[in-house]
């Protein structure tokens, strides 16, 4: 597959791989208020845009695959030795029902169809397996100085308040939830059987 703008910020990011682990990494202290919703042990985790494998290192869980449209990125990915698949959130090439977790960190924004990313996660999920997905609030000051800076960047990035982020959590079927509220918040969706 082709690094394609249409479907997300994606051409930055194979061009930035060498360098992207140089930000501060994703801790796993972010993300477990929203495991811990899941309803069955995780096991397999699907890190979607999960670029060179931050969120799935950190959680330090022998069964993590990342899907990303950056080449780039996955070659960085799997340097760390972590698996990884080149395709479009939006139309994710894995199974029905075959992961016990999703995350989508600091991405979503990044991405041309976030309803459709959704609905795929919801798809993917197991009964009982959580979506995580960290985002940034583009009305607090923070967010407002992330957004102009990402567009100066280049970036077509697209951000969501955590109530608008549920709302689409919720509209695709999942049990929606915010752990974790602020500047850089996270929504919980907990597939239920
Ligand atoms: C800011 S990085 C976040 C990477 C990782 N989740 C993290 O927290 O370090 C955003 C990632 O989303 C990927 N991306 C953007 N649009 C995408 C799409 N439609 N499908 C798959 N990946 C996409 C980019 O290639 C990039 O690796």
């Amino acid at each position: 597959m082709a690094s394609d703008t249409r479907i997300g910020d994606v051409e930055v990011f194979d061009r930035v791989a060498r360098l992207y682990d140089l930000k501060p990494a994703t801790r796993r202290r972010k993300l477990e208020p929203a495991l811990a919703l899941a309803d069955r042990d995780i096991g397999r985790v699907l890190d979607v845009g999960g670029g060179t494998g931050q969120g799935v290192r950190s959680l330090d869980l022998p069964d993590g695959v990342v899907v990303d449209a950056a080449a780039e990125m996955l070659a960085r990915a799997r340097e760390h030795d972590v698996e990884g698949a080149r395709g479009d959130a939006a139309r994710l090439p894995v199974a029905d029902e075959s992961v016990d977790a999703v995350l989508i960190l600091d991405a979503l924004h990044h991405m041309a169809r976030p309803d459709a990313v959704i609905e795929e996660a919801a798809r993917v999920l197991r009964p009982g397996g959580v979506l995580a997905s960290l985002e940034f609030d583009p009305t607090t000051v923070r967010g407002r100085a992330l957004a102009a800076a990402e567009h100066l960047f280049g970036f077509d990035s697209r951000f969501f308040t955590a109530a608008d982020l549920a709302a689409k959590v919720r509209a695709a079927g999942l049990s929606a939830s915010i752990p974790r509220g602020g500047f850089e918040y996270t929504v919980a969706g907990v597939k239920r059987s």
